[in-house]
């Protein structure tokens, strides 16, 4: 790490200015690989969702070949938007102004009302007449747009997170709940809420008696992690070979010998079930349960362990449901707890699933952003639930939704309080376990302000790690 990487602060200015959402919306938005959909949610030739983001509006439709693509949604008559929320649109994309019609495969104008008029136009040529596409890529089940026609390939952007997330089959999931927020705190607010874990031992304390957990991070160019596992011990840990870094919750059972760990997963899986509805299913919940039955007291922690993902495995496959074909142990321990998709996604992978965050800007109001949370879960064939996306238009509404959640959320609306003080200049980052927030604003920065030579520092070789 460079001492200015060290030493980094970044200023309150960043979650109150307009001339910053005026600066993103230049040179960062449209510059980036961004989250628009899932595949899902466009199933069937001519089902379409929008996405909006940075005054733009983005249209998604499935082709009736098959194929996804993306628009820009926008009349090329008189600029009317084309389109609102989701729905199906047949073979072709109709304007509601003047009833201009476009092919949904292509973008190409199919039909104009009175064209016989437009002759006379020298500059009318209807072929030349298309919806501008936008490029469009896939990965673990998300669909990715981006308004830069030059932009790397998605999967060299992405690196290295699908190394690390690949195995755990994301694109095999789907939505298990939907939700949206509007929340009255910039995007960036809710980015660096989920982007470290230090906060668990305040926020969500209810947690604490099952262990403290600290966190350390890793950025690798623009994303970065948290884990709670040393990853290259954590093949050895499992085997018990001495002289490794033990999980920590396991490190607090020595010495304690009250410390049943089966009694301990067993009351996190059902606590986890109740509040979150997350991170875990029914299955990790019966799982847990048998091993208060089926395990010894006097197993050892690994055992404990190595029972718990057998009955999960065991209990998910019971009900149907296919486990990632060749996730090992040491996948899951690597793939660490959870994972900023620079600019603004949070994902956050287990065995059943992911849950996943995205945040952006609710207009040009730096002091309100649009928050999605989705649980995207692997489920049995045909036991998928239909898709209901729920909205909140703020978070008051969301009380009752998620327990875990809205104890996030306070943070959310008192931190962007906080910016607004004369008292408060510039946000610092703890340099072992918030290494992925101070990242995350390294580069922004690189965006916002940089120039060529920082580009280097975007790539996944550049690591800021903890001074060991
Ligand atoms: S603006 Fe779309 S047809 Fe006129
Ligand atoms: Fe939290």
């Amino acid at each position: 790490m460079q001492d200015s990487e060290r030493n980094y602060r970044y200023p309150a200015e960043h979650y109150t200015s307009r001339r910053v959402i005026e600066l993103e919306n230049e040179k960062l938005w449209p510059k980036v690989w961004l989250i628009a959909a899932r595949t899902e949610e466009v199933r069937n030739p001519g089902d379409f969702v929008t996405f909006d983001i940075a005054g733009e509006s983005i249209l998604i439709v499935r082709t009736t070949q098959g194929e996804v693509k993306a628009y820009y949604n926008v009349c090329q008559h008189r600029g009317r938007r084309l389109k609102d929320g989701s729905g199906n649109t047949g073979d072709s994309i109709h304007c509601a102004f003047h009833g201009w019609r476009y092919s949904i495969n292509d973008g190409s104008l199919i039909k104009v009302v009175y064209e016989e008029e437009w002759q006379t136009d020298p500059g009318y040529c209807r072929s030349d007449i298309k919806l501008p596409q936008l490029r469009i890529d896939f990965w673990a089940g998300w669909i990715w747009v981006s308004m830069d026609p030059d932009i790397q390939p998605l999967a060299q952007y992405l690196a290295p997170v699908p190394r690390f997330l690949d195995k755990f089959e994301l694109q095999e999931t789907r939505f298990a709940w939907y939700k949206t927020i509007v929340i009255p705190c910039n995007w960036k607010v809710v980015l660096d809420a989920f982007n470290e874990g230090y906060h668990v031992t305040a926020t969500h304390s209810q947690l604490m008696r099952f262990g403290e957990l600290p966190y350390g991070s890793k950025g690798f160019g623009r994303h970065a992690y948290f884990y709670n596992w040393e990853a290259p011990a954590a093949a050895a840990a499992v085997s018990g070979e001495p002289g490794t870094t033990k999980p920590t919750v396991i490190g607090l059972m020595d010495g304690n010998a009250s410390f049943d760990l089966r009694k301990i997963l067993a009351e996190a899986e059902h606590e986890r079930e109740e509040t979150l509805k997350a991170l875990g299913s029914v299955h990790t919940v019966n799982a847990a349960q048998r091993l208060l039955t089926e395990v010894p007291k006097e197993a050892g922690p690994m055992e404990v362990l190595a029972a718990f993902r057998r009955f999960h495995r065991e209990e998910a496959e019971a009900a149907g449901v296919k486990w990632p074909t060749s996730l090992s142990e040491d996948d899951i321990r690597t793939a660490g707890i959870d994972w900023h998709i620079f600019p603004n996604t949070i994902a956050l992978p287990s065995i059943d699933g992911a849950l996943w965050y995205r945040s952006r800007p609710n207009g040009d109001d730096p002091a309100s952003c649009i928050f999605d949370i989705w649980w995207i879960q692997r489920f049995a064939p045909g036991k998928e639930p239909p898709l209901r996306r729920d909205f909140y238009s703020n978070p008051d509404q969301f009380k009752g939704q998620n327990f875990f959640l809205e104890q996030d959320v306070n943070n959310l609306i008192a931190v962007q309080r906080g910016a607004r003080s004369r008292g408060y200049k510039s946000g610092r980052t703890n340099p072992r376990q918030e290494l992925a927030v101070r990242n995350f604003h390294r580069v922004l920065d690189v965006y916002l302000y940089g120039d060529g030579p920082d580009e280097a520092t975007l790539r996944p070789d550049h690591i800021i790690e903890p001074e060991r």
